[in-house]
């Protein structure tokens, strides 16, 4: 067993709290926040063995593992001062917002041999994880073109999310790039697909709302984008387009992300309540098996002419195209969320804490989910010219 510190105790911590509390394999948890109370509430909550009154107390305690929840533009030094003072790390997503960041941690994980995970939860996302069996079948034929979109409308939930993430001065960070949060896009394309992005092309949408949000001068990262669109060019020939959208006409609580994966034998193509399998004979309806189910307790009054055995696949949150059979049995019935993704992300990283093994989002597939959108954004300010981006390879042994 092992022990974490979460830092940042802001409102996504505690889906994860309450995982690892539940798993096996992870002993006493902590937390800290820079608003202590935050980091009280998130132990009371989830009956945390306690706080640290800051991120240096972490790293000066004798917890093995740091889980960094904190704002996204904060990660990368965090993570490298966590990796050099001896702790395996977890991080939200983005891993990073420079290329300097990245090359960073790439360098602590390697010279540390510590474990880096970056929670994607696009990884796990129902149409990847289709996609991704789809190529091990060699469904697709070759792959060669491909979509992923991260449609999420400022009004769907992000004005009240900055508003208490950055209390009185929330203006400044709610204009946060969206080619700066590419990993969910991104990711749920690379998630599929064994290739990674050599160049883009990015156009960015200049916000109209005028609400001072997306407005340069208020903007802590100068950006004036609340829509960005990028052509990326892959390494075996062939091309994927993203879409991060924030003022959108788009349901994104009924789901957030959309994927297209196009091969020379076989196609996917999904829309929010829609999943296609196409081939050249006809089209196969995939929607039901990419639907997660709600996330119940298992004694859930609504369950209950349910067999006991069955109520699991009812409850977890998953799709049936997950295999929830390596996930710990204290997983059943806890709350789940991101179409299912929580339960794997929770538990790649204990296992990979524990075994030693590289976990599947590690920091070289990590550097391939978030350095594209870095040069896609710098594309994008430069009225999209073409850039290369950085690759930094595969993950050693792999
Ligand atoms: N689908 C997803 O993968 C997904 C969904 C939601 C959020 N996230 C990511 O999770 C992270 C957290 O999101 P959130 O909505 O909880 O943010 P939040 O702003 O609600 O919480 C962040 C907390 O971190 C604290 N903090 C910042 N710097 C700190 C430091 N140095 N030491 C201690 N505490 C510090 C803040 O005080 C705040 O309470 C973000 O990076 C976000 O991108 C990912």
């Amino acid at each position: 067993m092992f022990s974490i510190g979460i830092v940042g105790a802001g409102q996504f911590a505690g889906s994860f709290a309450k995982l690892w509390k539940l798993h096996p394999g992870v002993g006493d948890i902590v937390a800290t926040d820079l608003v202590p109370e935050r980091a009280a509430a998130l132990a009371a909550d989830h009956e945390l063995a306690g706080t640290l009154p800051s991120f240096d107390a972490v790293l000066d305690s004798d917890v093995d593992a740091v889980a960094i929840f904190t704002q996204r533009w904060t990660h990368g030094p965090l993570v490298v001062a966590a990796l050099r003072a001896g702790k395996h790390v977890y991080s939200a997503v983005p891993m990073a917002v420079t290329e300097a960041e990245i090359a960073a941690i790439i360098d602590a994980v390697r010279e540390t041999g510590l474990t880096y995970m970056m929670g994607e939860t696009s990884h796990y996302n129902p149409a990847t994880v289709y996609a991704r069996e789809q190529v091990a079948k060699g469904a697709f034929g070759r792959l060669f073109y491909a979509e992923g979109d991260y449609v999420h409308d400022m009004d769907l939930g992000f004005y009240a999310a900055y508003q208490y993430s950055g209390g009185e001065n929330w203006k400044p960070t709610a204009s946060y790039p969206p080619l700066l949060y590419p990993t969910h896009s991104i990711g749920g394309v690379l998630g599929a697909w064994d290739t990674y992005a050599t160049s883009v092309s990015a156009i960015g949408v200049v916000d109209q709302r005028g609400d001072g949000v997306f407005d340069r001068e208020v903007s802590q990262f100068g950006n004036d984008f609340s829509n960005a669109t990028a052509l990326f060019e892959v390494a075996d020939g062939g091309s994927f387009r993203t879409n991060e959208f924030r003022r959108v006409g788009y349901p994104s609580h009924i789901r957030e992300s959309r994927f297209r994966f196009f091969g020379t034998e076989g196609s996917f193509e999904q829309l929010v309540t829609v999943g296609l399998w196409q081939d050249k004979e006809g089209v196969h309806d995939v929607s039901q098996h990419l639907q997660p189910a709600a996330t119940l307790a298992l004694d859930d009054p609504s369950l209950a002419g349910v067999d006991p055995a069955l109520r699991e696949a009812f409850t977890s949150g998953c799709a049936p195209v997950h295999d929830r059979s390596r996930l710990p049995v204290e997983f059943a019935g806890a709350p789940n969320g991101h179409e299912g993704s929580h339960h794997f992300l929770a538990d790649d990283f204990v296992r990979a804490v524990t075994t030693g093994l590289l976990p599947p989002v590690n920091a070289w597939v990590a550097a391939r989910y978030t350095m594209p959108g870095i040069v896609a954004h710098e594309s994008a300010l430069k009225g999209g010219v073409r850039l290369d981006i950085r690759d930094f390879g595969d993950a050693p042994g792999t």
